[in-house]
């Protein structure tokens, strides 16, 4: 049958816990996103594309309001949302109706059948949901085969390590038939109270939002189907899906130029690694990543584009943009530093990138407009420039556009 899931327990699951849980923050979504925020987006998916905001994008397994989301982000693409769960369509129905997105198509279809839309889309986002499939891999090739050629695909899969504590809690539940009854969940919410605060869930339970409620318990200890991907074996499941690595949505927990790892002794063996290399190892040191955000592109269409090589002169005609979310800190300020640049979506602490009075003159000429050569014509120093832009870009405070 063409709208559900291979697995009917998973179908049921989202029925009975739809993700995430049902609430309306719509207008504050609406109005968050702003131009710049947008051509921010694009550039990090395509940094050589040349700016726009008239994509076809699928969202796939769209829970409740993702589509939405994306519908009201970009305004002027077609967006179809698909998912197997009618109780979470019916949700982002219901948004979709009462704030007038006119922009939004949603169908009740399963990932594995998204060629049954006869559709393809130059975006395609898929978080939360492959690790879910008793399939992934033919969940991944269904969404690559929907690709427009010079298409990009976001997607979000769990990663091992630090969902050790999930993973341990989810055995103790099957040992003692926990279901997924009202009462069940409550007394498991209960039990895990009493949890030593050295359990692996135990930071879990404390930081994340999943586990803010009864349905993000539920997702995480209950579900009957949920895997994981370590970078390796990640990286295989793209190129089996017929994708290549184009980056990472947040780069800078993967790379040993960045925070804690920079100043060991192992930095300078970790930075000889290839790239694939570097962020087996460093998401092994690291040791807590629960998931991993990537883009990636088709295998079969030659892009160069997401990785920037600062040794040859192209640097110097990109025109960096800030991201959006990152912010100058003045407080507790290191000897030297005029200002601390942090990505607020970084987990990590130790992510922070300390700039001088110097640097901070750099950083304010970025208006998404200049090139980096016209930034260094104000200042002089190609060479100080050229570290800093480098360091930018992989402590996620920029993107580059290349188009031009
Ligand atoms: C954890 S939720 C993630 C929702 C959304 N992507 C987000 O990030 O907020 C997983 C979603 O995938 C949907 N799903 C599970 N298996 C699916 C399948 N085979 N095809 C389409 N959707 C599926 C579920 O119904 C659920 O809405």
């Amino acid at each position: 049958m063409a709208l559900t899931s291979d697995d009917a327990a998973v179908s049921e699951f989202y029925e009975r816990f739809p993700y995430p849980p049902p609430q309306d923050d719509v207008e504050a979504y609406r109005r968050a996103w702003s131009d710049a925020r947008r051509r921010a987006e694009s550039h990090l998916v395509w940094p050589a594309e040349r700016y726009r905001d008239d994509r076809s994008i699928l969202v796939a397994g769209c829970g409740t309001i993702q589509a939405a989301h994306y519908a009201l982000r970009w305004p002027r693409a077609r967006v179809v949302g698909i998912d197997v769960s009618a109780t979470s369509l019916a949700f982002t129905e219901e948004l979709k109706r009462r704030h007038n997105i006119e922009n939004l198509e949603l169908r009740q279809l399963a990932v594995e059948r998204v060629g049954d839309l006869g559709e393809t889309f130059e975006y395609v986002v898929c978080t939360g949901v492959l690790h879910h499939l008793p399939n992934p891999d033919a969940g991944l090739r269904a969404l690559r085969d929907v690709l427009e050629p010079a298409g990009a695909i976001n997607v979000m899969v769990y990663a091992p390590y630090g969902r050790a504590g999930i993973y341990m809690l989810a055995e103790y539940c099957r040992r003692l038939g926990i279901g997924r009854t009202d009462h069940d969940v409550n007394d498991l919410a209960a039990t895990l109270k009493a949890l030593p605060a050295d359990h692996p869930l135990t930071p879990l339970l404390r930081n994340s939002p999943d586990f803010a409620d009864r349905s993000g318990l539920a997702d995480a200890l209950l579900h009957p189907q949920d895997r994981s991907y370590s970078v390796p074996q990640f990286l295989d499941f793209l190129a089996r899906g017929g994708l290549t690595f184009a980056r990472w949505v947040r780069q800078a927990p993967y790379l040993p130029w960045c925070g804690a790892l920079a100043s060991t002794p192992h930095q300078s063996r970790l930075a000889a690694l290839t790239p694939e290399a570097q962020f087996a190892a460093v998401e092994l040191l690291r040791g807590t990543m629960a998931r991993h955000s990537a883009i990636a592109y088709r295998a079969d269409q030659f892009r160069l584009d997401a990785a920037f090589d600062f040794d040859a002169d192209e640097w110097l005609r990109y025109t960096p943009i800030r991201l959006p979310d990152t912010i100058e800190v003045r407080d507790r300020l290191p000897p030297g530093a005029s200002a601390v640049l942090i990505n607020r979506n970084h987990t990590y602490a130790d992510l922070y990138l300390p700039i001088d009075a110097r640097r901070e003159r750099m950083l304010t000429a970025i208006d998404g407009k200049r090139t980096i050569a016209e930034i260094c014509d104000q200042d002089g120093d190609r060479a100080a420039a050229r570290t800093f832009f480098e360091q930018l870009w992989r402590w996620d405070q920029i993107v580059f556009d290349s188009s031009l």
